[in-house]
């Protein structure tokens, strides 16, 4: 039976089982981006749009369909993400990597805001928004022109370029999830933060932790399903939540 808690100040039975952890994993999803003004990615889509929802614009057959469409979708996020700013749930995180002897941060996210914040080795399950690469080879292209014909264009192979996100029907990086999938299996402590838990085969890391008895800590205002099963949950906001977490490891 877990502890519902409030989210501040942080219990010390929680600080105690962060203080004694020799490997944090930690996986984040939208939400850890949402108080940098990033609509989680079930929000409502704004604007321009508000009609389409991601599951019809994030998917190969989308691009096939309309390039261009997808293309200014994912043109938009970039320039809402390149105008946000890391929270301090982000450099909470970071913070955490060095009070710790080991931490795996993992997210869900494409927007690049844990490097950002100054995290390393970030373990990005759905790709980047902020990596354009080649539709055809998936290589990185280093620059590419917003002007003109969009998408652009691979300058080797002429085929169109793309975000280096995971589309929905497509297989995830299998070097992340490889590693995801081994810091779940040996970490001795698992942060779940700010994730609907929804979407596999990001959703069954914190079970595969949970299956070992491994202490699994939910950061997140609503329910998910996970919420039942965490050893803790933290009901809050992760950019004030973690914060107290790291002030509480300090103390
Ligand atoms: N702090 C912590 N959690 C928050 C906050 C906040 N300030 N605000 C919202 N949340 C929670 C919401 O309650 C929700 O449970 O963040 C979660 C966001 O859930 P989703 O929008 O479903 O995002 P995510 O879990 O990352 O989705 C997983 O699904 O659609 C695919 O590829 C997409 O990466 C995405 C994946």
């Amino acid at each position: 039976m877990n502890q519902q808690m409030s989210s501040l100040p942080i219990p010390s039975q929680v600080i105690e089982t962060l203080r004694s952890a020799g490997h944090v994993a930690v996986l984040t999803g939208a939400g850890v981006s949402a108080e940098s003004n990033i609509p989680t990615f079930r929000d409502a889509q704004t604007g321009l749009w508000a009609k389409y929802s991601p599951e019809e614009l994030a998917t190969p057959q989308a691009f096939r369909r309309n390039p261009q469409l997808v293309w200014d979708w994912y043109a938009w996020r970039r320039e809402l993400v390149s105008r946000a700013d890391p929270n301090p749930g982000h450099f909470a995180l970071v913070e955490l990597a060095g009070l710790v002897p080991k931490l795996t941060l993992i997210t869900q996210n494409v927007d690049g805001l844990h490097q950002r914040a100054g995290s390393d080795d970030v373990i990005e399950l759905h790709g980047s928004i902020t990596r354009i690469v080649c539709s055809s080879d998936r290589r990185v292209a280093e620059t590419w022109s917003e002007a003109g014909e969009t998408p652009p264009r691979c300058p080797d192979c002429d085929s169109y370029l793309r975000p280096d996100v995971v589309w929905f029907g497509e297989a995830l990086p299998t070097q992340a999830l490889h590693r995801a999938f081994q810091a779940a299996e040996t970490c001795d402590l698992f942060l779940s933060v700010g994730t609907s838990a929804l979407v596999h085969p990001a959703a069954s890391l914190p079970f595969t932790a949970l299956e070992r008895r491994t202490p699994t800590i939910e950061i997140n205002p609503d329910e998910t399903p996970l919420t039942p099963h965490a050893t803790f949950v933290l009901p809050g906001p992760s950019g004030q939540i973690l914060p107290a977490l790291v002030a509480g490891l300090k103390n």
